[in-house]
């Protein structure tokens, strides 16, 4: 068995609550329910990418999301659950500073 897969949400940062972001914590929780998902979903603080927010991110795999919404969570689920791989259309892409 590999590592277990855990989804993060920005809920204590200043921007993403405002943003919805506990809806999409709730909503997440509720797909892993109903999908018997073994992945965990926890509320953490300010990922560094607030603009973008509501924001997650996904370990190991290092996925971030941004401008997540509840009705994103069956597909994220889903998704990380399979091993299915990032759901491309919410992925942070990073700039790269080089
Ligand atoms: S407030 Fe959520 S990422 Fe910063």
């Amino acid at each position: 068995m590999g590592k277990p897969t855990k989804i993060y949400v920005c809920t204590e940062g200043k921007k993403c609550p405002k943003r919805g972001s506990k809806k999409v914590l709730a909503q997440l929780k509720a797909e892993v329910e109903q999908q018997n998902s073994s992945l965990e979903v926890k509320g953490c603080g300010c990922l560094g990418t607030c603009k973008k927010g509501p924001s997650l991110v996904v370990t190991p795999d290092k996925v971030r999301y941004g401008r997540v919404k509840p009705e994103d969570s069956a597909d994220i689920v889903k998704a990380h659950s399979a091993g299915e791989g990032p759901v491309e259309r919410l992925v942070i892409t990073k700039k790269k500073k080089k």
